[in-house]
């Protein structure tokens, strides 16, 4: 089912409450008028402008945001002052374009949504989705986490401890597929990637028995495992195409890099610090960074690894095409004596569990 939305829009501030209903309902992608990213708006289902268009600057800009983001067919739902400023833009398709007035209503904007374009079955999308939302706030959390290490500032670790809570009383409300689709929105795949492996590892430790205590412990580990990316051009983690030695010299570099985050930052638990550091050691010693063995890696980073690779293949990173579940859960059996077995022939259910799900969902919709 359709449910993503692109919002355009200088004054997001005044609509706040009304867009974190939206995120409810809906995965939103938010520009702001001013921003010099250019996307692809051609694929979305529809387009919220909220701009001032009294202002003629901003009405320019938008002229030009829809030349080049290729916004020109995508339904339209403005959000206005009065009706009548929408002779102030030249619209293509009048019939696709809706109108909300101020002050903004979540109900009414709802409504001009879901008649704007034919994609969205209304019913489907009245129900409020928790994972869809919890995984919005993860996004701008990973994308806050990235920018403050970038920036070698303070890491804000309320909000991954709020974002490891709220994934899983997310999926305790819906389940570990409406997780994972809910991510399935985000085009980044480092940021995805990191999403699938803290539900995948939710859905792990849930199976395995753990308490909530530590179900939060290692979802916030799950979460962190990465971190070191930050320190990654975006281009050579995200980049399709092989890679240079020099670029792989680096990858293989963040597990060092994020433990490196984590110290000088301070305060974080162990747990957390081995799941970042360890989980690209395999129990043969053939791992990276420490070449670490056996009883050195812990049952945390043990389950993570395996997550990590299952999440790896079946996820489709740009330039390579993903494996099937079945394939990727061979995988991880022809590497005996590598990682831990009886965690993988424990995690094989529930991998394929969830993994058959997403194909019946993927197979109806
Ligand atoms: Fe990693
Ligand atoms: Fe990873």
């Amino acid at each position: 089912m359709e449910c993503r939305v692109f919002l355009l829009s200088d004054r997001a501030g005044e609509s706040k409450p009304v867009i974190s209903e939206l995120k409810k309902r809906f995965f939103v992608t938010e520009r702001s008028l001013r921003s010099t990213q250019i996307d692809n708006v051609s694929n979305f289902p529809v387009l919220i402008v909220d701009i001032d268009l009294n202002n003629d600057q901003a009405v320019g800009r938008f002229q030009k945001f829809c030349k080049v983001t290729k916004a020109d067919g995508v339904p339209k739902v403005f959000v206005v002052e009065k009706a009548a400023q929408l002779s102030r833009i030249k619209l293509n398709d009048e019939d696709s374009t809706q109108t909300v007035s101020r002050p903004l209503a979540f109900n009414d904007l709802f409504e001009a949504i879901v008649r704007a374009s034919p994609a969205f079955e209304r019913d489907r999308l009245l129900e409020p989705k928790p994972c869809l939302e919890a995984s919005q706030n993860s996004f701008l959390t990973l994308s806050a986490l990235a920018r403050v290490v970038r920036a070698e500032k303070k890491i804000s670790k309320r909000h991954i401890d709020q974002d490891a809570i709220d994934i899983c009383r997310a999926v305790a409300t819906g389940s570990t597929l409406d997780w994972l689709t809910a991510v399935n929105n985000h085009h980044s795949y480092t940021f995805r990637h990191t999403l699938h492996v803290a539900g995948l590892m939710l859905a792990f430790a849930e199976h395995l028995g753990f308490t909530d205590r530590d179900k939060v412990r290692v979802v916030r580990g799950a979460l962190m495992h990465d971190v070191g990316k930050a320190k990654i051009p975006t281009d050579v983690l995200d980049g399709d195409g092989p890679l240079s030695f020099k670029d792989q010299a680096l990858i293989f570099q963040h597990p060092t890099f994020g433990l490196e985050i984590l110290m000088n930052d301070g305060g974080w638990d162990p747990v957390t610090q081995k799941m970042v550091y360890q989980h690209h050691e395999l129990l043969d010693g053939s791992g990276y960074p420490k070449k670490l063995s056996g009883d050195a890696i812990s049952d945390p980073v043990r389950m993570l690894t395996i997550i990590d690779i299952f999440a790896d293949c079946v996820d489709r990173r740009a330039g390579t095409e993903p494996v099937d579940p079945d394939t990727a859960i061979k995988k991880l059996f022809s590497m005996t004596g590598k990682v831990d077995m009886d965690f993988v022939r424990a995690f094989e259910p529930v991998a394929l569990k969830v993994m058959e799900d997403i194909n019946t969902f993927r197979a109806a919709a």
